[in-house]
């Protein structure tokens, strides 16, 4: 059982706050009002008013810890505190078509010990409004689904396996590099999926539903709690190099310690042609 702590008690709060909002104002059309911040890049109401409500609980929990929003930025803190990674609506091309597959995702990241920059993220959590579910997970002390411990998948065959990915869509991606590396894997798995939140595809991993993810172009505040929650739930995640950085933003391939390997080479030999 799980000794939840007070920082997961706080970004819990305030996830569910702000889900709860999402919850109320799925489907209701003030809510779907958007502007636009680049191509297929939409910002809703909902979107902001998420943000806000996470921001002020927070903010109330830990005043002198900095922010890292999706929509607002960053907000500087303490610069000895950490701060909060946020993405207050994760697949908001979802909430706006009416599909119930979304999410907010708050990771805390710690300063670095020499003051330049940010290091470790220690804490993650994932939460699902429409099904309720509370993925969060902290440094050494494992990655959790309420209160039951969460392990990657123990599947070892790639022909048994479901992966996930991101899809590059207008002005986002590499089309080509896309399907290259699409062709290299789907002859091999079990199925691939595109469910439109890469922080669920990244808690998925980490729950054992999905076998493995791969997406490029990402956003510190999509992967920086789904990092942490793969590595605590025995998962590895890293660069398409094979890197591990913090959070895998800008190319992201996640799995167990076996498929996270063959998924490696695949990909790497697609992107050698
Ligand atoms: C998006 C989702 C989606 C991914 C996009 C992200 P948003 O986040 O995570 O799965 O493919 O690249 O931008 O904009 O809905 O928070
Ligand atoms: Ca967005
Ligand atoms: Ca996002
Ligand atoms: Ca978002």
């Amino acid at each position: 059982m799980a000794a939840i702590s007070g920082l997961i008690r706080v970004m819990e709060k305030a996830a569910r706050k702000a889900g709860g909002r999402l919850r109320r104002d799925f489907g209701e059309v003030e809510h779907l009002q958007v502007s636009r911040k680049g191509p297929a890049d939409f910002v809703s109401k909902a979107d902001q008013a998420a943000e806000r409500t996470i921001w002020d609980e927070l903010r109330a929990a830990r005043p002198d810890w900095g922010f890292l929003f999706e929509e607002g930025g960053t907000i500087e803190g303490d610069p000895t505190k950490p701060r909060f990674i946020v993405d207050p609506l994760d697949g908001t091309t979802n909430f706006l078509h009416g599909i119930p597959h979304f999410a907010i995702s708050i990771a805390v990241q710690e300063p670095r010990l020499d003051g330049k920059g940010w290091g470790e993220v220690t804490a993650g959590l994932i939460y699902q409004p429409i099904t309720d579910e509370s993925f969060w997970a902290e440094k050494s002390r494992g990655a959790w689904l309420h209160d039951a411990r969460l392990r990657v998948s123990s599947r070892r065959h790639l022909d048994e396996s479901l992966i996930a990915t991101g899809i590059p869509f207008a002005g986002h991606g590499n089309v080509a590099e896309w399907s290259r590396i699409y062709q290299s894997i789907a002859p091999q798995v079990a199925g691939i999926r595109r469910f439109g939140s890469a922080a669920l595809d990244l808690a998925w991993v980490a729950a054992g539903r999905y076998e493995g993810f791969w997406e490029a172009g990402l956003k510190p505040w999509d992967t920086a709690a789904g990092c942490l929650l793969v590595r605590e739930a025995g998962g590895f995640v890293s660069d398409w190099k094979g890197r591990s950085l913090p959070y895998c933003d800008e190319q992201i391939l996640a799995g167990n310690d076996t498929l996270h390997s063959r998924l490696h080479k695949l990909l790497a030999n697609a992107l050698k042609d």
